[in-house]
């Protein structure tokens, strides 16, 4: 993907540096994110178009702070510095700056004080509600740079040198609440730094079916853990379409599915990409191994040792395998760089286990520059249907972790029975689409009731609704009193062994999302 434009962003460790790569690449350009002991030197082989350098908790002053590699202003692109990228522009410049007690965090009125064309198509006499989250401040801007912008408190809260191309705001122009912010970014793309727009899903797909194939050659084959969750099902899709019957995906079905799960996924694969699918029926091996087992990390244990096992077995009886290919995204690339250094193993991704050592098989990661909702937008261009695109995250100890307790056939079926209601109610009413994940837990005590003339005592099941952006927090879904209604009444009439339905109303934190 060499001839795309590029915008690198140095990460100073904010904690909205991921923003800044997303505001970009939404702009149709693409970008990475590299940690700041990145040289210069590294940069430029890069060939950027242009560089951002992130805000950051750090002072300026502090002993450890991160430096400015002076050599990034000398690329011959434009730089924008976004907070502590500001004060360490202005630092090394020659400008002045002035710690505060306080630091000043949330919104603040910022009013643009000069012409610059990080401004175009903003009107100057806007005041503009931005995010502010600093705590020192330039007190004077470097010489041949001028103040661009102010807040009540903050007289310089943007600078700017339109001859050196260097521009810098205080506030954080990334965060969704701070207005103009989408504009001032493309501004520096495209009025400043001239950059056209070329990062698009079609080209790089084609860009990374390319890349896939030079990678793997002209022989050998590639094997490739399939969940039936998006990122695996791109990651087979794109690597089927790049080797064809080369790749061999393995489906282990471990018993703890959802209704009808594995066939609908497999078909549904084979049929319309044609992929080379095993789908290896493991049930009774995962279910006799869970037998008893009650407790949460322990059944997360054996499903896990279990899949590698299952797994490694299936994959050695594929001559020639040279690749091992996985759904890592961007989110997990930067997560462990930015934390380790640059040479830091990148995570595994969830679910899919190391292979025997004597395979020795290299990764293929085609999605480790992507973020989640560039995924679903390569999924919805392959033609995938909203069924895969939208599909919820579905745990990889599936419902082994939604049955509070001992699993049992019986179990998994009352669980699987009630848990399609909520699947196909949340789809029939359209709130599939809003909640970030809705689902059904068993839990582990029988309660009284009274069906018909007769007196019950039953199982309940409670509802687990959520909203949230990342599985980080998550607070419960204000979903219409009648459509838990519905679920509840169906669940309770057609789900033989059940007579109550809860609903969840804990946010993560304190609680998470799944109940074990
Ligand atoms: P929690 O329960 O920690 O869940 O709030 C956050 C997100 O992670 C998913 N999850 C898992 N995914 N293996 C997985 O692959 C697991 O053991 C696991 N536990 C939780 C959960 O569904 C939610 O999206």
């Amino acid at each position: 993907m060499d001839a795309l434009s590029k915008v690198i962003i140095v990460d100073y460790g904010s904690q909205f540096t991921q923003l800044i790569a997303r505001r970009v690449r939404e702009a149709g350009v693409y970008s990475e994110i590299h940690p700041c002991i990145v040289t210069a030197e590294e940069v430029k082989a890069m060939n950027p178009s242009a560089v951002i350098l992130s805000g950051g908790p750090s002072s300026v002053g502090d002993e450890d702070a991160p430096a400015l590699d002076m050599g990034l202003l000398e690329l011959g692109v434009p730089v924008l510095g976004i907070c502590y990228g500001m004060q360490l522009l202005a630092h090394n410049l020659g400008g002045e700056l002035a710690s505060s007690e306080t630091r000043e965090y949330g919104p603040a009125d910022f009013n643009m004080t000069a012409d610059c064309p990080l401004f175009a198509d903003l009107n100057r006499e806007d005041s503009l509600r931005v995010w502010m989250s600093h705590g020192d401040k330039v007190k004077s801007v470097p010489p041949s740079f001028e103040i661009i912008g102010s807040t009540e408190t903050l007289e310089v809260a943007a600078m700017a040198c339109v001859e050196k191309n260097i521009y810098a705001l205080q506030y954080h122009p990334e965060v969704h609440h701070s207005e103009g912010g989408d504009i001032m970014i493309n501004n520096f793309l495209f009025k400043i730094a001239g950059i056209k727009p070329d990062w698009t899903m079609s080209g790089f797909i084609d860009a990374v079916i390319k890349d896939c194939q030079e990678t793997v050659g002209p022989e050998g084959n590639v094997v490739c853990g399939l969940s039936g969750g998006i990122d695996s099902t791109v990651v087979a899709v794109l690597l089927n379409q790049a080797i064809g019957h080369r790749l061999h995906c393995i489906f282990v079905d471990n018993g703890l599915m959802r209704q009808n799960e594995v066939e609908e996924v497999s078909s549904y694969l084979r049929e319309h990409f044609d992929l080379n699918l095993t789908v290896v029926d493991a049930r009774d091996r995962f279910l006799s191994k869970l037998e008893g087992v009650e407790d949460p990390e322990e059944k997360r244990k054996i499903i896990g040792y279990e899949f590698i096992e299952v797994f490694d077995a299936e994959a050695a009886r594929i001559e020639n395998v040279k690749f091992l290919a996985q759904g890592t995204l961007y989110p997990d690339v930067i997560e462990s760089i930015s934390h380790k250094g640059p040479s830091a193993v990148i995570k595994s991704h969830h679910n899919v286990g190391g292979l025997p050592e004597d395979m020795e098989l290299e990764l293929i990661e085609p999605l480790r520059e992507l973020f989640k909702d560039e995924v679903r937008k390569v999924a919805i261009e392959l033609g995938m249907p909203d069924s895969v695109v939208w599909r919820h995250p579905f745990p990889g100890p599936g419902l082994a972790i939604r049955i509070i307790g001992e699993i049992t056939d019986e179990r998994l079926t009352i669980l699987r029975k009630a848990d399609k209601i909520v699947q196909n109610e949340l789809t029939a009413s359209g709130w599939y689409r809003k909640v970030w994940q809705g689902f059904a837990v068993l839990l582990p005590l029988k309660t009284v009731g009274v069906m018909g003339d007769g007196r019950t005592y039953e199982n309940v099941i409670a509802l687990r609704i959520v909203d949230s952006v990342d599985a980080m927090t998550a607070d419960w879904a204000r979903l219409p009193s009648e459509l838990l209604e519905k679920i509840s009444s169906r669940i309770i009439n057609e789900v033989v062994g059940v007579n109550r339905v809860v609903y969840d109303i804990s946010s993560k934190p304190p609680s998470t999302i799944e109940w074990e």
